[in-house]
């Protein structure tokens, strides 16, 4: 299968060198100028888990190309960016692993092909140009986004992805969309949190503070049922504490933004949340003031747009 990687950071340069090791898969990394140079010049070095060298084709330019997929890796707040210029060019479907909610519907706004969705679990770190560090296993859900784009895609992408010998299930739209739930009320519970208080992901959950948890999962799943996805709060807590026990070591990508200066996901996330609770009628308080604190934040470095 062709695949073009846009977004080269962490997760994105992962699953781009391990469907690169696929003889069957040709795979191009699109990505920043240091990275892809030396991804060019020395090849694309994973440690970790695994360690190994691979050779993908790396650009700096996203439009123009042609695949039978496009995977987007990139942060939430570049979605728009990706999409216009993945609009320049063809593709049989687009996948979205990406953090938060959103980004599948601005991805459909701009390509003429099946939009998937799709979580993963699988945790990397891109230490230095052109090396990315592999931290941990775990699964990567992929599905159509639309129920309409029924046509086989989402197979074909299950079957590119385990050829790699990464673990995937593939769902349908309904299986898709409550795993973005589920996924968001995590993100929600953890980034912001362990953001602010500074804390590794499982500090959080150890702490008096993790009683939390609870009340952010029940207004995402809230949020969820109002949107018209059956997502109720036990399973939504559970998910939580999934994620903080399987990431308890790991810092979450929010604290490793905050960390360095960078602009964060909050919006796709805690932001996302408050947008749709606030169209259904929906209270959720506590989300709003995570939302709050780390735009706040953005705002008094200049990191979001004016
Ligand atoms: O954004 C992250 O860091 C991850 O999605 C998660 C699941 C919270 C684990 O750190």
């Amino acid at each position: 299968m062709d695949i073009v990687v846009f977004g080269a950071g962490s997760i994105g340069s992962l699953f781009g060198a391990l469907l690169a090791r696929v003889p069957e898969h040709s795979v191009t990394l699109v990505g920043r100028d240091r990275h892809i140079a030396a991804v060019r010049d020395s090849g694309l070095r994973v440690t970790g888990v695994d360690d190994f060298v691979v050779r993908p084709s790396a650009t700096t330019d996203g439009t123009d190309l042609s695949a039978d997929l496009a995977l987007v890796t990139v942060k939430s707040f570049d979605t728009e960016t990706a999409a216009r210029e993945l609009g320049t060019g063809a593709f049989r479907a687009v996948c979205s692993l990406q953090n938060g909610l959103g980004n599948e519907e601005t991805l459909a706004r701009h390509l003429n092909c099946p939009v998937l969705a799709g979580t993963t679990s699988y945790g990397a770190v891109r230490e230095a140009p052109g090396a990315v560090a592999w931290n941990g296993s775990g699964d990567i859900v992929v599905g159509p986004w639309d129920p309409r784009d029924a046509d086989g895609a989402a197979d074909e992408v299950g079957e590119a992805f385990a050829a790699a010998d990464l673990s995937i299930t593939v769902a349908d739209a309904d299986g898709i969309r409550r795993r973005l739930w589920h996924k968001l009320a995590a993100n929600a519970a953890v980034n912001p949190t362990t953001a602010l208080a500074r804390v590794e992901n499982g500090a959080f959950g150890n702490q008096p503070g993790s009683d939390l948890v609870e009340p952010i999962a029940r207004e995402v799943a809230a949020t969820a049922r109002a949107s018209g996805v059956d997502v109720d709060d036990e399973e939504a807590a559970a998910a939580v504490a999934e994620v903080i026990e399987a990431t308890a070591g790991n810092e979450s990508s929010m604290y490793r933004d905050v960390e360095r200066g960078r602009r964060t996901e909050i919006d796709v996330i805690n932001g996302y949340v408050v947008e749709q609770a606030r169209k259904h009628g929906i209270d959720v308080p506590v989300n709003e003031t995570l939302w709050t604190l780390i735009r706040t934040w953005e705002a008094g470095r200049e990191l979001r747009d004016p």
